[in-house]
């Protein structure tokens, strides 16, 4: 029979998951379906019993769900604990088990596909909200020798250093206080580039070779991998790799097969 999944967001229209989902599908040769659901406001649990009933076996969570998620959840991984969102839900019997593969896309795009080492490197992570927090202890687990968490706003970032503190070298502040840093990653978790801006990081922050990471992406480079650009860093990428590498970590918890993420991220780059 076949299985049958579905990404809940709203709005959902622009969602790229059921193009790679059904492509992960195509690949691995799985029989399912994989639909998009437009949650209504303040329906969350409702839509998702519904989705049940028809039989649905596993949910991917976007904007602004993930909290609901969250607390809908019987059982959380740990990372999904630590994200304090989910964006994967797996129905088991009775349960309900929440992930977040957000972090671990991340991780695998940047040293499973970029072939980006991030152990013994000095990573700066711009942004505080739920973008940041949810690569946090993915990127602690990896052996940096420091993270630093800069945001417009300095008591989110501070907060967010002290809540990871116990995992790993980790501190946060504002960004005149990177004047004069340099480092190997600079990773963009704002949501800067959706409105074409920069974070307003000092020049000169980029190590020799230094990677530039925007987690947003566009048809062409965004705001903030343009200003990289301009500054020198050694190489540039924007988060259409870490997508895809999040929807193949919810595939691998739904059906135990791992998908190659490379053609996938070909076919949507083609459009
Ligand atoms: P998300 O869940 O996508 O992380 P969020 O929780 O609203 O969304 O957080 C957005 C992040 O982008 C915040 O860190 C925000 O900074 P503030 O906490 O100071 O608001 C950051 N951000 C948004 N626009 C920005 C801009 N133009 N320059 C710098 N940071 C920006």
């Amino acid at each position: 029979m076949t299985d049958l999944y579905a990404v809940i967001g709203n709005p959902i229209a622009q969602s790229k998951s059921p193009r790679i989902h059904a492509a992960f599908a195509r690949q691995l040769r799985q029989d399912l379906r994989y639909e998009a659901i437009l949650g209504p406001l303040g329906g969350f649990q409702g839509a998702v019993e519904g989705f049940c009933a028809q039989g649905g076996r596993g949910l991917n969570v976007t904007v602004p769900f993930k909290l609901d998620a969250f607390a809908l959840a019987t059982e959380r991984t740990e990372r999904a604990e630590q994200a304090g969102a989910v964006n994967t839900l797996k129905f088991e019997g009775a349960g309900v088990v929440g992930d977040n593969t957000d972090g671990a896309g991340l991780i695998a795009d940047v040293r499973g596909r970029l072939d980006v080492m991030l152990q013994g490197t000095r990573i700066l992570l711009m942004g505080a909200g739920g973008a940041a927090r949810g690569v946090l202890l993915p990127l602690l687990r990896e052996g940096p020798v420091s993270i630093t968490i800069a945001n417009r706003t300095v008591d989110r970032a501070t907060a967010l250093a002290r809540r990871f503190h116990p995992f790993g070298p980790v501190e946060g502040g504002d960004y005149a206080r990177l004047a004069g840093r340099r480092f190997d990653v600079v990773i963009n978790a704002t949501s800067a580039s959706l409105y074409g801006e920069v974070p307003p990081v000092p020049s000169g922050i980029f190590a020799p070779g230094a990677l530039a990471y925007d987690m947003a992406y566009g048809s062409g480079p965004t705001a903030f991998l343009g200003f990289a650009r301009d500054q020198g860093a050694g190489r540039l990428a924007d988060g259409l790799g870490m997508l895809v590498a999040q929807a193949a970590e919810s595939f691998f918890l739904w059906r135990g097969v791992r998908p190659d993420i490379e053609p996938v991220i070909a076919m949507l780059r083609a459009g």
